[in-house]
């Protein structure tokens, strides 16, 4: 999307934090923007910060639950007409070890983490594409989502899932003219990690090394207000990729020299070759940062189908 002025945008997690931040961001740009949040003390602390902002709406949802999301929906259609730009920002933070007995936080990371982009992108990609005006997606994911963290596996799993669906998702919706984003917080500075100089309830003397330490990497975290613009950047130049935070570029690094250095030096067969290079050629244009979409009229209801017309004829 070359203009964002006068377009829609629905933000989950939008009373706090880095979906706080992509709604200022948006509406620096001129847009209408629907801030969709469970929490009652996120929405009345960003409605006394946009008091007299007319081009907000809040609305109360809950992302797992796929009814209260789609209420959420309709009321902002019913209060902007239209949305055009989807943020599945909502996420909760918490362990949920690979090993460990417990499914509690499983089932809080996949249904709230993961469960609320998939509910999200299938309740409001419907509504875009029929639209017929282009759109956006926005999927935050986390650095977690490249690289896990030691003893948040449940977090990581829902964060590298999201990856996974975007990318799809990216592929799918590319011949429709609505362009998808995958955002890659590393430490940025939002409710998400409460810090205990914020906190009087949270013992910080007593507190684990890991923990004092990520509270440092907190206090020098990245603005989500910065977090905001870098996302619209990258909503205007349809990428794909939305990194913030430099100091993981190593580590990213040697992941992938590892995965490169795991693969067998035996040929493949012909037959295997010929069908993996007519299927990389059929996605390679849609995966190239910068890839313009279609513009929206000239999108068709196919779904993306590896026999069918490549929709890289897009400028
Ligand atoms: N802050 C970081 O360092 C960081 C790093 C990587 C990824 N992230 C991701 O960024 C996203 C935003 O988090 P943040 O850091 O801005 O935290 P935040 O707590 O400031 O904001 C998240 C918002 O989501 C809302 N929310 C949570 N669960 C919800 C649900 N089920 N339905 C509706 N709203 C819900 C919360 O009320 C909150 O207002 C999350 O997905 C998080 O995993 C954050």
């Amino acid at each position: 999307m070359d203009t964002l002025e006068g377009r829609v945008a629905f933000i989950t997690g939008g009373a706090s934090g880095i979906g706080l931040g992509m709604g200022k961001a948006f509406l620096a740009e001129g847009m209408k923007v629907a801030l969709a949040d469970w929490s009652d003390d996120h929405i009345a602390k960003a409605k006394a910060e946009l008091a007299g902002n007319n081009a907000v709406f809040f609305v109360k949802t809950n992302v797992a639950d796929r009814a209260s999301l789609q209420a959420a929906v309709d009321q902002t259609l019913a209060h902007f007409g239209k949305i055009h730009v989807l943020c599945n920002n909502a996420g909760v933070n918490g362990g949920g070890t690979a090993a460990g007995p417990d499914f509690d936080d499983w089932d809080k990371a996949i249904s709230i983490n993961l469960g609320g982009v998939v509910n999200g992108t299938k309740i409001v990609a419907p509504i875009i594409r029929a639209q017929g005006e282009g759109g956006h997606i926005v999927n935050t994911s986390s650095m977690a989502g490249v690289v896990p963290l030691p003893g948040l596996a449940a977090y990581s799993t829902a964060k590298y899932a999201i990856r996974g669906f975007s990318e799809s998702l990216r592929m799918q919706l590319a011949a429709h003219g609505i362009g998808v984003s995958c955002l890659f917080p590393g430490a940025t500075r939002t409710a998400l990690v409460p810090l205990p100089e914020d906190d009087p309830s949270i013992d910080a003397e007593n507190a684990p090394q890991f923990l004092k330490d990520l509270w440092d990497a907190m206090r020098g975290a990245i603005d989500p207000e910065d977090t905001g613009r870098a996302v619209v950047a990258a909503i205007k130049a349809n990428n794909f990729y939305i990194f913030t935070n430099r100091e993981f570029i190593d580590e990213v690094r040697q992941r992938h020299r590892e995965i490169e250095d795991a693969f067998p030096s035996d040929e493949a067969t012909p037959g295997r070759v010929n069908f993996e290079t007519m299927r990389a050629e059929q996605v390679r244009n849609l995966m190239a940062p910068g890839n313009r979409p279609l513009p929206a009229k000239e999108s068709t209801d196919m779904e993306l189908d590896l026999g069918s017309r490549s929709p890289a004829g897009g400028q």
